[in-house]
């Protein structure tokens, strides 16, 4: 048997104009959803990543900003840009992209953006509140990987759902989102004794330990969901998931490509926080 592809990058487009349409809807209104995005030094992905939420932000009609900073940027100066960003009005997401440089403190900077404009999902109030199953702005790979699982059409309800990698980005929130939706969810890490058994019983398998092509069939259940998150470059310039593809899909039932799969559905979930965060602060 050969799986089903789960394409991100079309569910991505079908989104987009969802999107596209509520942001018409607003400018009836006279609102303009605002993003502002922050980079800080020169890291080649996040100038990458950086670029393509500029473009989608702008592509939408949103109010874009984007700051890119000097590597010598003292923390300082990040948190004085941020607390001016919470100040203003035109502006409902504020995105900081990571890592930051070594000399400022990544846990300062993300406690300082304003709970309502935190459109990452990384404040410790909206994580916490996705733990309790309170109303947050939801981390956006995440919440892409959970709107994948439920394009397959697949109930997740009772299933078993394995979730490789326990990262506060990716790992943790999804194990999270799929409790939600009333899976059962065994968390696997580095540290796991028996890895490949565990991942065997899953019904849907989502991976992100950041090692390319690491799980490959005899990690796969037959007819099992695959939702491949990593992102790995390898040497000769290519981008490979998590998942070996080639392997895994002879036995699952469906599966995400990299590139194509739960990339483009990030920056979709982060335009679709800013204009849920847009709504929330004028109370639509
Ligand atoms: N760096 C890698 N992934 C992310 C993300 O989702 N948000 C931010 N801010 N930085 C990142």
């Amino acid at each position: 048997m050969t799986a089903a592809l789960i394409s991100g990058k079309q569910v991505a487009e079908e989104i987009r104009a969802d999107i596209a349409r509520e942001v018409q809807e607003l400018a009836e209104k006279g609102i303009k959803p605002g993003l502002a995005v922050v980079l800080v030094g020169e890291d080649p992905g996040s100038q990458v990543y950086v670029r393509s939420k500029e473009k989608t932000s702008t592509e939408l009609g949103f109010h874009s900003e984007v700051y890119r900073l000097d590597a010598s940027t003292s923390q300082e100066e990040l948190l004085a840009l941020v607390n001016d960003l919470n100040r203003r009005d035109e502006i409902d997401g504020i995105l900081v992209q990571l890592p930051l440089p070594k000399h400022i403190e990544e846990k300062a900077v993300i406690d300082a953006i304003a709970v309502e404009k935190d459109v990452d999902g990384f404040h410790p109030v909206n994580v916490g509140n996705l733990v309790i199953g309170d109303d947050s702005l939801l981390p956006c790979t995440p919440a892409g990987v959970i709107e994948l699982i439920k394009r397959t059409g697949m109930e997740m309800a009772g299933k078993h759902a394995v979730v490789i990698g326990r990262s506060n980005i990716v790992g943790k929130p999804v194990s999270l989102l799929l409790q939600r939706e009333n899976a059962t969810v065994t968390m696997c890490h580095s540290r796991t004794a028996n890895m490949a058994e565990l991942s065997r019983q899953a019904d849907i398998l989502v991976v992100a330990i950041g090692r390319a092509n690491f799980i490959d069939a005899s990690y796969v259940k037959p007819g099992a969901v695959v939702i491949d998150v990593g992102m790995n470059r390898l040497d000769n310039g290519k981008l490979a998931g998590d998942v070996d593809f080639e392997s895994a899909k002879e036995v699952a039932g469906h599966i995400t490509p990299v590139p194509g799969g739960v990339g483009p559905m990030t920056i979709v979930m982060l335009m679709n926080n800013t204009l849920t965060a847009a709504k929330r602060r004028r109370g639509l």
